[in-house]
């Protein structure tokens, strides 16, 4: 039987859960996987939650240089989230010739490259399954099981926080803003007290930037990844696209094309028949394609407790059975993107178009006369009022066209007297 020891950094939602799993299903991890995991050391500060998990005080390590001697621990897993101290400590563990599993998206986002070295230096496992997507496995799925595909497009619903917040919205039928909701998701404990990192997309541009990395690989850094949050959200828009046709979801999007590659997070309409469309509350779901399998979608719970703890403890199994052939990624990890690697900024695109507008003879065609000067074709549009109703809401659906064109368009309608004033604009997937 391999004896296995680990330390765990961090016993707040997700170290704790990952500590129940390790010691409920100890006796089936030998007869299983031929594997005696123990958990050797905790480092917290909080010395009160080791003890409320029955973890005895000998165990307790008062700081890091005490597990990185400790010859018992052979894996780290690190989820205490954000750069530091995690970053010092990791490479400590690392170079203490101990494997890392890490649940940390900012950490492993930022600092890949460094951990990584790092890692084969030392001849150390570098597993960050936990880091993407909470218990959905795509990590995995990406670095082996879908190698034999030039994977075209990835788009995900991969932050749990905002997409709770947007399902809300959404069935509140415009009865409820995005201030109420997130009232209500922080005094569920759903979203952060300081919710920041999910509502404003980073926690999503994070996991973007990993994962677009390994499906085109090559390194995206985070810096290429365009984002926008849900905090602008209005209710009559998520009201709207449902007329449309569309469900308002917090999409993240990577493409990579002859032209090269688009990374984006923005609030997005797609089209209600969708998978993605019914991934609802805090379920996340990530839809690849690859030029042979076609489409893939991996949907389950992007956060929490056992879940991610879930995906941890697959790390340190795959971890303890890889001797010493470990995988790191399938390109040249460095801290900037590849020279050779371009990048789409002007993307395109479908777009959802509300303004306002007095309801007057010939106000549609001074709009439509801006949308031809840049091209863009109408798909759909609703208008409401009766003729007599002073200003009234007219909303647009395009043809896919160019976000510059569209910005162009918006700017002379808004600087123009007596056309509409656009209130809103959202990116649109068919
Ligand atoms: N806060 C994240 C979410 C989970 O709401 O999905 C951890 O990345």
């Amino acid at each position: 039987m391999k004896k296995v020891g680990v330390a765990i950094l961090g016993l707040g939602v997700v170290g704790g859960g990952t500590y129940k799993i390790l010691e409920e299903h100890k006796e089936f991890y030998k007869k299983a996987h031929g594997l005696d995991i123990t958990v050797e050391n905790v480092l917290e500060l909080r010395k009160e939650r080791a003890l409320e998990l029955g973890i005895s005080e000998s165990k307790i390590a008062s700081n890091m240089a005490e597990i990185c001697s400790n010859p018992d621990v052979d894996i780290v897993i690190e989820v205490m989230g954000g750069v530091e101290p995690a970053k010092t400590f990791v490479l400590a563990a690392l170079n203490a010739g101990k494997s890392v599993v890490t649940s940390n998206k900012e950490l492993f986002c930022k600092y890949s490259h460094e951990l990584e070295k790092a890692a084969r230096k030392k001849n150390c496992g570098l597993y960050y399954e936990a880091s993407c997507v909470g218990g959905v496995p795509v990590i995995r799925a990406l670095l082996d099981n879908l190698q034999g595909n030039k994977i075209t497009s990835m788009m995900g619903i991969i932050n749990g926080t905002t997409n709770y917040i947007l399902t809300k919205m959404s069935a509140a039928n415009g009865g409820v803003s995005y201030a109420d909701v997130l009232k209500e998701a922080q005094s569920l404990g759903y979203a952060e007290a300081n919710p920041t990192a999910d509502v404003e997309g980073y926690d999503a541009s994070y996991k973007l930037s990993i994962l677009s990395s390994l499906a085109f690989h090559t390194k995206i850094p985070f810096s290429k990844v365009y984002r926008e949050g849900i905090t602008n959200v209005a209710a009559e828009d998520i009201v709207y696209g449902k007329q449309l046709g569309y469900v308002l979801k917090l999409l993240a999007i990577g493409k990579n094309t002859d032209k090269g590659i688009e990374v984006r997070v923005h609030p997005t309409l797609i089209k209600s028949s969708h998978p993605l469309a019914s991934v609802n509350d805090s379920y996340n779901a990530v839809y690849i394609t690859g030029d042979a399998v076609e489409d893939v979608m991996l949907y389950g719970r992007g956060a929490g407790a056992l879940p991610t703890g879930s995906a941890i403890v697959g790390d340190v199994i795959y971890c303890a059975k890889q001797n010493q052939n470990y995988q790191y990624s399938t390109f040249n990890n460095t801290e900037e993107a590849d020279p050779s690697t371009k990048f789409i900024d002007n993307f395109k695109s479908a777009y959802y178009i509300r303004m306002t507008a007095v309801d007057r003879t010939g106000v549609l065609s001074k709009v439509s006369a801006v949308f031809a000067r840049y091209g863009i074709s109408v798909a759909q549009m609703i208008q409401e009022g009766d003729g007599n109703s002073g200003e009234v809401p007219l909303i647009f659906v395009t043809h896919e066209t160019k976000e510059n064109n569209v910005k162009k368009a918006i700017a002379d309608i808004n600087s123009t007297n007596d056309i509409a004033t656009v209130k809103s604009f959202i990116r649109v997937v068919e």
